[in-house]
């Protein structure tokens, strides 16, 4: 099946000029022998009607003079000959055939008191062709024995075309005309019928990285603008419930601040000094995690537009920044191509990486390479690495592999999934992977969206 197109256009294209060559084929081939069937039937006609007359005159004629008027008629197409006697039948004489039966009932009708026989020689045939559906090119000699009606005998031997000699030229030239026009025809109606669908994946691709974008044109045939429409519907509900989820989360991580403020305040009150330590801990969790709860909701809803960012010179502040807190940046690797993205939003991605590299493995090493039209960033530390069933799991919200260690560097277990939400509102990836030496890969792809 690798044979079939991979595309609805292609296959479509290919069943109907398969069925459209197949109708073409029948037609022409019924064409040519209905042709052929009425124009050997009205030259049969023509040939027995003259032949009769030319019997009725030699039975006329005295036998000397017959000679002449025979010799008159003979042409390479008949040969006419007269006998005194009955005529030998000759050893490879066939029976004769519809055709050969049909001219004898034709000549018959003219000749109703002479006794006729018939039958079939085949003429060598040089180049027979088994391929046609017809005998193109076969000859027959059809050979008549009459007797005429005073003395003698008289025989016709016709050469005889058994089907098509020559090609019908136009008709095949009106055909080829025909076909190609209906060629561009089906071309045109089934690129009409798949554009809507390639728009319609387009977009639903679109989708999966911007809400925000432009609802389908409710444009062209019904059922095309009833798909878009439910299209863009389902865009709005689909917006409709994030955007609502967002502004809940918001509002409840927003007001459990003012409680945990009053536990904080309460919590002064508490005699056991332990305990109370206890008790800010927990809160100052909380705290962390109502903070960057609503960092990241709102930094996903970010205003910013987007703009072509310059990635070495991003990873470069990044690497600045970290190594004036006393950290170990290695940048390697370059990429010029600018890429399309809101340019915090690809820093925070960065910047998350690099955290966890120096966080859980010492140092990050961050590899640039061009892959075709995207740019791969690798960031490799030399850590404990992730057990492999995990590696998925660590992008879950606020899952941490060793909460009581994590906790105790300040991790909330937000970061992987802000870092893979914004890799992938770009229209990238993120995932993670362990290095054979030891230690931990995050590989970040984004596209360059074709900017040179
Ligand atoms: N480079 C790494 N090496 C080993 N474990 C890692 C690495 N990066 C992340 N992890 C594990 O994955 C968990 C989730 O990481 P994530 O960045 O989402 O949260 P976090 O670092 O704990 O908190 P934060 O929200 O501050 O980033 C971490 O708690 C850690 O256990
Ligand atoms: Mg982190």
């Amino acid at each position: 099946m690798r044979l079939l197109p991979q595309s609805l256009f292609g296959r479509l294209i290919l069943i109907l000029l398969i069925g459209l060559a197949v109708a073409q084929i029948v037609a022409a081939s019924l064409s040519f022998y209905e042709r052929d069937q009425a124009l050997v039937y009205f030259s049969d006609r023509q040939l027995a009607e003259h032949d009769a007359d030319l019997v009725n005159l030699l039975d006329r004629l005295p036998v000397r003079e017959r000679t002449r008027v025979a010799a008159i008629r003979t042409s390479p197409r008949v040969r006419v000959r007269l006998f005194s006697h009955r005529p030998i039948t000759p050893t490879d004489a066939r029976p004769q055939d519809h055709r050969a039966l049909r001219f004898l009932e034709i000549l018959k009708t003219f000749l109703r008191h002479h006794e006729i026989t018939g039958y079939l020689l085949r003429d060598p045939v040089p180049h027979p062709n088994h391929f046609l559906p017809f005998d193109y090119g076969y000859r027959t000699r059809s050979v008549f024995d009459i007797r005429l009606r005073n003395h003698g005998w008289v025989r016709f031997n016709y050469l005889r075309p058994l089907g098509i000699t020559e090609w019908p030229y136009p008709l095949i030239a009106y055909l080829g005309v025909l076909a190609l026009a209906i060629l561009v025809l089906v071309l045109w109606a089934v690129r009409l019928a798949t554009r809507p669908l390639s728009a319609l994946a387009n977009a639903a691709e679109d989708l999966g990285h911007n809400l925000q974008r432009e609802p389908m044109p409710e444009t062209g045939p019904i059922e095309v603008r009833r798909a878009a429409r439910a299209f863009n519907d389902m865009q709005n509900r689909l917006r409709q419930f994030l955007d609502d989820r967002t502004r809940l989360l918001t509002a409840i991580s927003h007001d459990l601040r003012t409680p945990i403020t009053r536990m904080r305040l309460r919590s002064e009150l508490l005699d056991d000094p332990a305990l109370r330590e206890k008790f800010v801990r927990d809160l100052d969790e909380m705290t962390a995690m109502t903070g960057e709860t609503l960092d990241f909701l709102r930094g996903l809803d970010s205003a910013e537009s987007v703009q072509p960012i310059d990635l070495m010179a991003l990873l470069e502040t990044i690497q600045a920044d970290l190594t004036e807190q006393g950290q170990t940046v290695t940048i390697e690797g370059s990429h010029t191509r600018p890429i399309l993205g809101r340019p915090s939003l690809i820093r925070r991605l960065c910047e998350n990486l690099t955290q966890n590299a120096l966080r859980y493995g010492q140092r990050a090493e961050i590899e640039v390479r061009s892959a075709g039209r995207d740019v791969e960033i690798v960031i490799r530390d030399h850590g404990p690495g992730i057990p492999i069933d995990r590696l998925e799991k660590v992008f879950e919200p606020y899952y941490r592999l060793d909460p009581s260690r994590s906790r105790e560097r300040g991790g909330t277990g937000l970061g992987l999934s802000i870092a893979r939400n914004i890799a992938e509102i770009h229209g990238g990836r993120l995932y993670l992977r362990n290095h054979p030496q030891g230690g931990l890969e995050a590989v970040v792809t984004l596209p360059t969206n074709g900017e040179r």
